[in-house]
């Protein structure tokens, strides 16, 4: 939510800045702006719209400078146009800012600056940070790090704040509490950035700036001080992450590349943990924890969008294969309804980013209340797997297309072998049980490269059904997530209104809807629901519905009961999700891509969504 880019030292900063926003473009892109710093002058340009209409915007001006800062947006407070667009400039113009976060207290500290003579150009909370910097310098006659300080203990909310200061020509100061904020070292300058990916082509030594912590970046310097004013020791990790990882690689779609990478993913999650052979399954992060998973009296998992799906795939698999009740909760929802934990409770938060705020403050509270806290991430360092107890890292590599894909397989992937490993190790599962599943997992990555051929095939059925208006997905047990995320995934890439329902509840509403102009896509794999799903289907038909219908290779009775099918192996029940979801993440990437719309940035979203 709000991508930052800041750089100081010898190169020119322009283009730095402007690849940098570029890389961050997944996290919002309704505006995007620039501030450099010019012969102790300040040059802002912003423009609504994508880093590219600013790079026009830009085009033939004088950008020579060594020092500035960058923003992406996506929009909270006021509209998504020039004015809103960050950077933002103090009232006497010597200071801008870019902020990624909310500050809730924004409006009584804004009132309080109109009453001292502050005139404001736009309807942003974080115009009124810099306003309110300039303020505090003046009325304390201090330095600027003085005052940054001081206006920290005022303002509530969230934020990445990176300030350009005419003043303080030689340094950038960033101060981060609950966004993420990676500073990258070079010889002689620093990159500062929401995360490492505009910054891995010029370094890979990087530092994590946490929470409450104040960073003073010189070309040669990076002091970091807590919020006591005590100077901190940076802590240097090594980015492992490859530059390939985020580039399209000639892929039309940086979606369409995600979905392709799957198999790869899969095998990634679960090399290093799973040895099918030796009847081995070993995940770092859960062995020091793994007597409270088995003496858990209840799971409660903690998500939001796709992961949120994950969440209600490893529901069934945890209660199924180690039998400990689980509870799925929006992260946003769970946090404040007081929400009752008791002694011996293990929350499980997923997140793909790990910065989701709703999940991340969720679990912060979840914490405090006694919980032992088990974070499955994909983005190393976030700060999800940061506040966790013990973890374990989805290992989907970075993932840019804003509808995800990829990182819910890896999220899957990881699940699994948690419920797969604590049912073991509690006795819920057999000795056969547990190598059947560790054996078919291991096919899992090739049973999701036989789907992916069915690529041409699929999008001939999106070329069928681009048109239609409205969907509903429809899949019991296993299958029922299975059918949300794939409505949500046709929601977010075209457009099209699409609900997700289990599939016995059709009879309670949803088949009202049923016409011929409603496609029904089903998710009919052989499990313990084939019959009563067949019966469902029949009764969509028997209503002039158009069905699709994902079934196993080999079903004929499906295949001449429906309008459409996609044929996808079979495997064990549990991991069917991780192949059943593979054609409808395809079947929406097509009729997104047919509608002619970026599916890698549908209107509207944002990846990482750092506000609550
Ligand atoms: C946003 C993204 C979704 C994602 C959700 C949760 O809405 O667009 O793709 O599922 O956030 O994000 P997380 O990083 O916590 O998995």
């Amino acid at each position: 939510m709000c991508g930052i880019v800041g750089y100081i030292g010898n190169r020119q900063a322009y283009p730095v800045i402007l690849k940098g926003l570029k890389r961050l473009e997944y996290r919002g892109y309704d505006s995007a702006g620039i501030a450099l710093l010019q012969e102790g002058q300040l040059a802002v340009h912003k423009k609504q719209g994508k880093v590219a209409d600013l790079e026009e915007l830009v085009a033939g001006k004088r950008v020579q400078a060594n020092i500035g800062i960058g923003h992406t947006r996506w929009a909270t407070h006021g509209a998504p146009n020039d004015i809103n667009a960050h950077p933002h400039l103090s009232g006497d113009g010597k200071l801008a800012i870019v902020h990624n976060g909310i500050i809730e207290n924004y409006a009584s500290i804004k009132k309080d600056l109109i009453q001292k003579g502050h005139r404001f150009l736009g309807d942003t909370d974080s115009e009124v940070i810099a306003h309110f910097i300039e303020e505090i310098k003046r009325q304390n006659q201090c330095a600027l790090e003085e005052a940054i300080r001081l206006v920290l203990k005022r303002i509530v909310g969230a934020y990445v704040i990176v300030i350009l200061d005419c003043d303080n020509p030689g340094e950038l100061i960033a101060v981060r509490k609950g966004s993420p904020l990676v500073i990258g070292i070079g010889k002689g300058e620093h990159f500062l950035a929401s995360d490492a990916s505009p910054i891995i082509e010029y370094t890979q030594e990087v530092v994590y700036v946490n929470d409450y912590e104040i960073a003073i970046v010189r070309p040669d310097e990076l002091v970091l001080k807590n919020s006591s004013n005590e100077v901190q020791t940076p802590y240097i990790q090594k980015l492992d992450m490859e530059l390939a990882s985020i580039e399209k690689d000639g892929y039309d779609y940086f979606m369409q590349k995600e979905i392709f990478e799957q198999p790869q993913r899969i095998f990634d999650s679960l090399r290093g943990r799973l040895n099918a052979q030796k009847g081995r399954l070993t995940l770092g992060g859960l062995h020091q924890y793994m007597d409270a998973f088995i003496q858990a009296n209840r799971m409660v998992i903690l998500a939001c969008g796709t992961s949120w799906h994950a969440g209600l795939v490893a529901e069934y698999m945890i209660e199924k294969m180690a039998r400990i009740p689980v509870e799925v909760e929006y992260a946003s929802e769970f946090r404040y309804r007081d929400p009752i934990i008791n002694k011996g409770d293990v929350i499980l938060a997923i997140s793909q980013s790990g910065e989701t705020a709703d999940t991340l403050v969720a679990i912060e509270e979840a914490k405090e209340k006694g919980a032992v806290v088990f974070g499955v991430c994909n983005v190393v360092g976030a700060s999800i797997p940061r506040v966790s107890h013990a973890g374990a890292y989805t290992h989907a590599g970075p993932e840019i297309g804003v509808a995800s894909t990829k990182a819910f397989t890896a999220q899957l992937t990881v699940l699994v072998q948690i419920a797969i490993k604590v049912g073991y190790e509690k006795g819920t599962l057999s000795p056969s049980q547990y190598f059947n599943l560790l054996h078919a997992l291991e096919q899992i990555p090739d049973k999701v490269a036989e789907v992916l051929k069915k690529d041409q095939e699929i999008k001939e059925i999106a070329r069928k059904y681009e048109g239609y208006k409205d969907f509903l997905f429809l899949g019991r047990g296993y299958n029922f997530p299975v059918a949300l995320e794939g409505a949500l995934k046709l929601k977010e890439v075209s457009y099209i209104h699409a609900e997700g329902y289990p599939a016995a509840e059709m009879k309670h509403g949803p088949i009202a809807l049923v016409e011929e102009s409603l496609p029904v896509v089903f998710i009919a794999t052989r499990d313990a629901h084939y019959s009563k799903i067949v019966s469902n289907i029949q009764e969509v038909k028997a209503r002039n519905g158009k069905v699709i219908a994902v079934v196993n290779e080999g079903d004929d009775t499906l295949r001449e009961l429906v309008d459409d099918v996609i044929a996808v192996p079979e495997t064990e029940e549990a991991l069917a999700p991780l192949v059943n979801v593979i054609p409808l993440q395809l079947l929406a990437y097509h009729i997104g891509v047919l509608k002619n719309l970026d599916v890698d940035k549908p209107r509207n979203l944002a990846k990482s969504v750092t506000v609550e």
